[in-house]
């Protein structure tokens, strides 16, 4: 048969060392299974801006077709790299945070600022309207950040008596997370609930404020809800987390959108993805039909590395065979 055309996709992702990173690379790689002819070349900027600008340049010099990218900031060094990626021609889609421009071709992500609106209508109720927040930022120069907290003040305006006390920043990291509250334990004491802007950071902060007896007083509330061990869907049912919001990584969907692109098919410029309220209402569920989703995905990949074990021995036989044939 014809030879199918083949194609690279360069990834340029800010960090890859958290679960929800990990899960949108297992995400995309699945789907990419359905697509042999494309190739994935992928970086992990480790969190610093400047390494993934220097990456995004590697990737085009080894001649990648398209561009996915997770920035690590909306900074403009950032933009400009992407833009001078877009002005050459190639396609760029943008993954979960935003850059400040409109050279690319796709976007696809959750409404971040919905999310924050979601998580503070739900945490007016959970206080019954009255008490004190502290808010743990993930990396102010990110747009998740920005937009979670700003869905959070527009949703508390509704609940005059509720208020945000102290803003920490803990980076996205739950490390970072952990330092900042040990050196902000007087704010936990006086404080009603810690809300952090993903799961991660609320297990650190949980951790902190468990050692200094603080954890009885506080509910925490965050976001991602990703499934599986080490994972907010875990905590929620661990009763660390009072409850989380559904951010789906979107690896399925960047992959399908950039096949869709290179194949040159139209493409929507803005692919806002579902997110869903998290919490003891109906955590068993969730966390029932995921954890059946990723066990029927982890055979899958363990019979289709048989297969392939299988298809490379059936070739040597083959060859062989031929071998034995011809002389
Ligand atoms: C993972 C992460 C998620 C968060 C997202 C925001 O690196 O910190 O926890 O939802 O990035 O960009």
């Amino acid at each position: 048969g014809q030879q199918r055309k083949t194609y690279r996709i360069g990834f340029s992702q800010c960090t890859g060392a958290d679960e929800w990173r990990r899960y949108m690379l297992n995400e995309m790689n699945r789907e990419l299974t359905f697509h042999p002819n494309y190739t994935l070349l992928y970086q992990d900027a480790g969190n610093s801006t400047d390494r993934q600008i220097s990456q995004i340049h590697s990737l085009v010099d080894e001649g990648i077709d398209l561009l996915i990218v997770s920035p690590n900031e909306t900074s403009t060094s950032i933009t400009q790299a992407v833009e001078s990626v877009f002005k050459k021609g190639i396609p760029v889609v943008v993954i979960d945070r935003k850059i400040e421009t409109e050279s690319y071709n796709a976007y696809i992500g959750a409404d971040n600022v919905e999310i924050g609106r979601m998580a503070g209508a739900y945490i007016g109720n959970l206080l019954n309207g009255k008490g004190r927040i502290v808010e743990v930022w993930g990396l102010p120069g990110s747009s998740p950040a920005q937009e979670r907290h700003r869905g959070l003040r527009e949703a508390l305006t509704r609940y005059p008596q509720v208020q945000i006390s102290k803003e920490l920043n803990g980076q996205w990291e739950k490390d970072t997370a952990r330092r900042v509250a040990a050196a902000h334990l007087s704010d936990l004491k006086a404080a009603d609930l810690v809300f952090t802007h993903n799961d991660v950071m609320g297990l650190g902060v949980y951790e902190v404020s468990k050692a200094a007896g603080l954890d009885k007083q506080l509910r925490f509330v965050g976001i991602d809800a990703l499934p599986g061990p080490n994972a907010g869907m875990q905590f929620i049912n661990e009763g660390i987390l009072t409850a989380s919001f559904l951010y789906p990584t979107g690896g399925q969907e960047a992959i399908e959108t950039a096949v869709r692109i290179l194949e040159g098919k139209s493409v929507k410029r803005d692919n806002m993805l579902n997110s869903i309220q998290v919490d003891a209402s109906n955590i068993r569920a969730l966390k029932a039909q995921t954890d059946k989703l990723l066990a029927q995905q982890y055979d899958i990949e363990k019979q289709s590395r048989r297969i392939d074990e299988l298809t490379r021995t059936y070739s040597t036989q083959r060859n062989t065979l031929y071998l034995t044939l011809g002389s």
